[in-house]
């Protein structure tokens, strides 16, 4: 099948790749010109492992194009998908929809046989509503059929996600499309994943359903941790009791610092205002946003115990900035708040992430990137480990930085308290 992604980004990007690896032609838009120039060379704009590797050998064998001519790739294919960014509105908590929106009124200048047009992007309930407007304007409605198809995939894990995904929503209000849809998704229905029609604002509220009830599963852990703190109880303990029960599950109940990245912030907060919007008080959602906004706080607020309220001059290391490990993604990372907050106070910040310097701590006075883990922990007072990269699961500190005994306060529980603490350093954990 003719494919046409509009966006390159997380989303795009990886969903077209592994699409033409499933044997599709497919062409990958972005108006950034930047990118797709990139792209054509080879080189990967994101960190997402194994995802270049697919990108070269798909590109290679003709099935993967890049392009930043919307329209002619628009009117080459038969379905595309819309995967540019819904973030929340700089005024308010709803989504700010202008480049759906715009790129749907460039598909409506291309529609020059029947096209499926379709929403990968995560778009509040009745958006497919009206890009089937928009696209009215212009064409005959026998011409189009617009479909939501959310996208559950994780950064880190994107590759894997899409290949073997736990479930493939399709939002149709018409069969020919839902019969295109599961015929494209078949090599991965016959893998084992369950594909799931239903209305088009079904399948656009269940993606922000399931982000807000995993943004709330962290959210209760933490709060959790936070009582475990107090009682002397070790959440790990409280995860494991929980978790076992298979009506609970494991995943997502690890305490940890505020959830961010480019989806769970957001889309809470577009959900809430969906509520709002249809006079329904989504109050279960709206106490998880305030609570994971105020998770950085409590987490800053034991940064200053620790160093005895004696921030000035302390030199602090943060051991990943991103806001999960194996993504070279900032977007809400709950470092980009602890980090200006401390460095406010007079600390002295250095920082290493595996995926290198980042512009978003440019600006910021006393805060500098060091390339490796050991330059980062030299001369530190205290480290914060604050993203799970398996390049910080097994360091060796004694033998790292000889001498100097610095504090460890690690936001993920990586370490096992009697061990850090057997080596002589001081060692803070998470609800432990
Ligand atoms: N990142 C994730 O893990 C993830 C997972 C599931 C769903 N989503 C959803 O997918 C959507 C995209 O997210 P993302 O992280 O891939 O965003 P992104 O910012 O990485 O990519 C969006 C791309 O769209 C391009 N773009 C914007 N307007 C355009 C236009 N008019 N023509 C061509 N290109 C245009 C931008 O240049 C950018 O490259 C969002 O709605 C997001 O919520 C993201």
């Amino acid at each position: 099948m003719k494919l046409c992604m509009i966006g390159t980004g997380y989303v795009g990007l990886v969903s077209g790749v592994c699409f033409s690896d499933l044997g599709n032609d497919v062409i990958c838009v972005d108006k950034d010109i930047n990118k797709i120039n990139l792209l054509k060379k080879g080189k990967i704009p994101i960190y997402e492992p194994g995802l270049s590797e697919l990108v070269i050998k798909n590109y290679k064998n003709k099935k993967l194009k890049f392009s930043s001519d919307l329209k002619t790739s628009v009117k080459n294919s038969d379905i595309i998908f819309i995967c540019v960014g819904t973030p929340t509105k700089k005024s308010g908590s709803s989504a700010d929809l202008s480049q759906i929106y715009n790129v749907a009124k460039k598909i409506s200048l291309s529609i020059n046989k029947f096209k499926i047009i379709i929403t990968k992007s995560t778009v509040p309930v009745t958006t497919g509503d009206q890009i089937e407007k928009i696209l009215s304007k212009k064409n005959s409605k026998n011409k189009f059929a617009v479909v939501s198809n959310p996208e559950f995939l994780r950064e880190g894990e994107a590759i894997r996600d899409f290949t073997y995904p736990d479930r493939i929503v399709i939002g149709s209000n018409d069969k020919k499309s839902n019969r295109i849809m599961k015929n494209l998704y078949s090599p991965l229905i016959s893998k084992g994943a369950q594909y799931i029609h239903s209305s088009r604002r079904a399948a656009e509220l269940i993606k922000y359903a399931s982000n807000a009830f995993l943004a709330t599963k962290i959210t209760f852990i933490n709060e959790i941790a936070n009582l475990c703190e107090k009682t002397g109880i070790n959440v790990e303990d409280i995860s494991i009791g929980m978790g076992l029960d298979k009506r609970i599950g494991s995943r997502f109940l690890r305490a940890g610092p505020a959830y961010g990245g480019s989806c769970f912030p957001k889309d809470t907060r577009a959900i809430t205002s969906t509520g709002d919007e249809f006079k329904t008080n989504l109050s279960v959602i709206k106490s998880v946003i305030k609570s994971n906004q105020n998770r950085s706080n409590i987490l800053l607020k034991r940064v200053h115990e620790i160093l005895k309220n004696k921030v000035k001059n302390k030199k602090i290391t943060f051991l990943g900035v991103t806001f999960k490990a194996n993504t070279d993604d900032m977007r809400d990372s709950s470092s980009l708040i602890m980090i200006p907050s401390l460095a406010k106070k007079g600390a002295l910040i250095k920082y290493f992430d595996p995926t290198g310097y980042k512009k978003d701590f440019e600006k910021i006075k006393n805060v500098s990137y060091e390339n490796t883990i050991k330059k980062s922990l030299d001369g530190s007072d205290l480290v914060i480990i604050h993203t799970e990269w398996n390049d910080f699961k097994s360091l060796n500190f004694k033998k790292l930085v000889k001498g100097k005994k610095f504090i460890i306060y690690d936001m993920r529980n990586i370490y096992s308290p009697t061990k850090i603490k057997g080596q002589g350093f001081k060692y803070f954990s998470i609800g432990r």
